[in-house]
């Protein structure tokens, strides 16, 4: 058990949305946006300089909106996005905290983000948490379903498909792959094959997104795909079944060869076991038919199980929360990153 007094928290800070639960019951998944508004029009009509999630995403023409994570990472194209992801952290920590009283997390991040962005996240979070710790979320995933060994999680988000081979052990790098064909790939796809079928739709990206999420299938598991579209601002019946089942499609080929890579690196006597447990969590996990296609591929490896194992979104999120209770803050810095290690090894001399 912890022996942390505060507030624990479980966070995965995620390209398109940040799921957070915490040891008092409270639980959210947040839109990764931040809006300001764009003149003192925005300002009046929204009454604070800042809007989030959900509330950004419906006043989104009186604010400009910043995603502070693209494809896996931290965007790094301004100083201003490193704000969006502090302001982003402060804000569902505050929620989740809202008598301002101290907490502990355990942020889940995209294995991209751990390699290239953990530093940077680790001191933004240094005034929000009283100890904070930065880890890949595929191993969140298997802390929360108790698989630390002889498995593979498959993580389909919006901005990476991150795949994580558990061995028993904090999965080092070689033991993780990460693919930018992911959700966000999906839309742009489903959008080309759309526009490409019926050049007279006025299509936009986020209304083709919420038809995906609603009928996301791959082979034979889903469809057909029949709704209204506007021509011209008329409205047109269509049937966007094949555009949306060759954009699910699209992800499927590359996660395939990864996972026959993976299953051939874990020692042979393991490789049936790993077969039996394969675990699709991320957004992407929902696409009906994703598990059976993944099997069917593997089948001539063994007797594969496949299992879609975050209905809700919350899975990385509850991972967090899981260790966070589990293991005290002392031990936390043998399982991920944290600002205190940094610092220490500062001091040693380290990088
Ligand atoms: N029912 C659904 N069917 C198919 N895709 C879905 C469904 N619901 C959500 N998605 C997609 O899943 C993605 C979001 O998943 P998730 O919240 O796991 O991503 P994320 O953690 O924000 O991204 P990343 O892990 O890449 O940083 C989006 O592309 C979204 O459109
Ligand atoms: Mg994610």
């Amino acid at each position: 058990m912890s022996r942390c007094d505060n507030l624990l928290l479980g966070i995965d800070l995620g390209t398109s949305r940040t799921a957070v639960v915490a040891d008092n019951n409270y639980q959210d998944l947040t839109s990764s946006v931040v809006g300001y508004p764009k003149d003192i029009v925005g300002l009046k009509m929204l009454g604070k300089p800042q809007v989030f999630g959900a509330e950004a995403l419906r006043h989104h023409s009186a604010l400009a909106l910043y995603r502070p994570m693209e494809d896996g990472l931290i965007r790094e194209t301004d100083f201003h996005n490193y704000n969006t992801v502090y302001e982003l952290l402060k804000h569902v920590i505050r929620q989740a905290a809202p008598d301002g009283g101290a907490a502990c997390g355990v942020i889940g991040v995209p294995s991209r983000a751990f390699l290239h962005n953990k530093k940077l996240l680790s001191s933004l979070v240094e005034d929000l948490l009283e100890v904070a710790l930065i880890v890949p979320k595929a191993f969140l995933v298997a802390y929360k379903i108790n698989r630390l060994t002889n498995s593979i999680i498959v993580d389909i988000g919006a901005g990476t498909v991150d795949i994580c081979a558990m061995k028993g052990m904090v999965p080092p790098l070689e033991d993780q792959v990460t693919l930018t064909k992911a959700g966000d790939y999906i839309d742009a796809r489903f959008e080309a094959l759309v526009a490409e079928r019926y050049p007279q739709l006025q299509l936009s990206r986020g209304q083709l997104r919420l038809i995906k999420e609603e009928h996301a299938f791959v082979d034979q598991y889903g469809g057909p795909v029949q709704t209204v579209l506007r021509a011209d601002g008329v409205p047109v019946e269509v049937d966007l079944s094949a555009e949306l089942q060759s954009a699910c499609e699209s992800i499927v080929p590359d996660i395939l060869e990864q996972l026959v890579t993976m299953v051939k690196d874990f020692d042979p006597e393991a490789q049936q076991e790993v077969l039996e447990n394969i675990f699709i969590s991320g957004g992407g996990s929902l696409i009906r038919g994703i598990d059976e296609v993944v099997a069917l591929h593997l089948v001539e490896y063994g007797d594969v199980h496949v299992r879609c194992i975050d209905k809700n979104g919350l899975i990385g999120a509850q991972g967090g929360l899981k260790l966070a209770k589990e293991l005290d803050p002392d031990v936390w810095g043998q399982v991920g990153f944290m600002h205190a290690e940094e610092k220490r090894a500062a001091a040693d001399g380290g990088d």
